[in-house]
């Protein structure tokens, strides 16, 4: 039988939302798989923690893959530009960004209000978070792929996208505005070689309250499907991908509610 063979050797790959959930996984994955691997996040003590975890690991050594770590706050366009300039220091180019870092206002900070009574700081984080922070983060690398004339942005939506949120409701617009900045990346990078796509995902065990979800087939997505499918696209095997917003969902979508 044909196996499926993705290839990450000495890739550098900037990652968001590194310190935990999907960030997490798939630094391991593309560190083990022997890429460079600048793991951002706002969490340090989780960051540093995981990162050394990773230095230690003999997948990681065996490979020839890397893993440091980069406190980096999405929403401030200084730490963007920031977690560039380590990568290219360090490594000498960018050849993928994986944007993980993102969440629910409401869950994040506690704020189970609906959005008519949420204060203006979590509005805030919803969007910038979510929104603000891969738009900094895609300028920051994206002229360094562009110069190179290759490079991979990956963008993680969602179903609430789709679906809105009415104490969240930011996120689900921050989300739904990733949909359409996908494309905006793609017409912008096609013509230098940078590829763009979006992961929209319904529930994600990364938390277990994720499993209350419902999906038509029953259950919510292990985290290392969910990322298996954006290395797949951000490898050469998705070479034709750009511009595109790929639902993961389990049927989600088709639930009648
Ligand atoms: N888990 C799901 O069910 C699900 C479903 C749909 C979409 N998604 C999306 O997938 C992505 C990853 O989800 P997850 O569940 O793995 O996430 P997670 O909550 O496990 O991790 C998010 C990480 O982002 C970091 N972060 C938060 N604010 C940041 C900031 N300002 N700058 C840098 N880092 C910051 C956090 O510290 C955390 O480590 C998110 O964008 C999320 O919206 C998740």
């Amino acid at each position: 039988m044909k196996t499926i063979e993705l290839h990450f050797e000495n890739k550098v790959a900037i990652i968001t939302g590194a310190a935990s959930g999907m960030g997490l996984l798939a630094s391991r994955e593309l560190a083990a798989a022997g890429a460079k691997v600048v793991m951002c996040d706002v969490n340090k003590e989780s960051l540093d923690n995981e990162a050394s975890v990773l230095a230690a690991d003999a997948a990681v050594a065996q490979s020839g893959g890397t893993a440091v770590p980069c406190l980096c706050d999405v929403r401030r366009w200084e730490d963007a530009q920031s977690a560039a300039a380590l990568a290219l220091d360090r490594f000498g180019r960018i050849d993928l960004l994986l944007c993980f870092a993102g969440g629910n206002e409401a869950r994040v900070c506690k704020s189970p209000l609906p959005f008519y009574e949420q204060p203006r700081e979590v509005i805030d984080w919803g969007l910038d978070v979510n929104l603000r922070g891969p738009i900094y983060m895609a300028r920051a690398c994206m002229s360094a792929m562009v110069e190179r004339k290759s490079g991979v942005i990956c963008l993680l939506g969602s179903v609430t996208g789709f679906e809105g949120d009415g104490r969240g409701a930011m996120y689900g617009t921050a989300k739904s505005g990733l949909f359409n900045f996908v494309k905006g990346l793609a017409k912008a990078g096609a013509p230098h070689g940078v590829r763009a796509f979006c992961v929209s995902p319904g529930p994600v065990l990364t938390r277990p309250g994720m499993a209350n979800m419902k999906t038509l087939l029953g259950r919510a997505a292990d985290p290392p499907e969910v990322v298996d499918f954006i290395l797949y696209l951000a490898s050469e095997k998705g070479a034709f991908v750009t511009g595109t917003n790929h639902v993961f969902d389990g049927g989600r979508l088709c639930v009648p509610r």
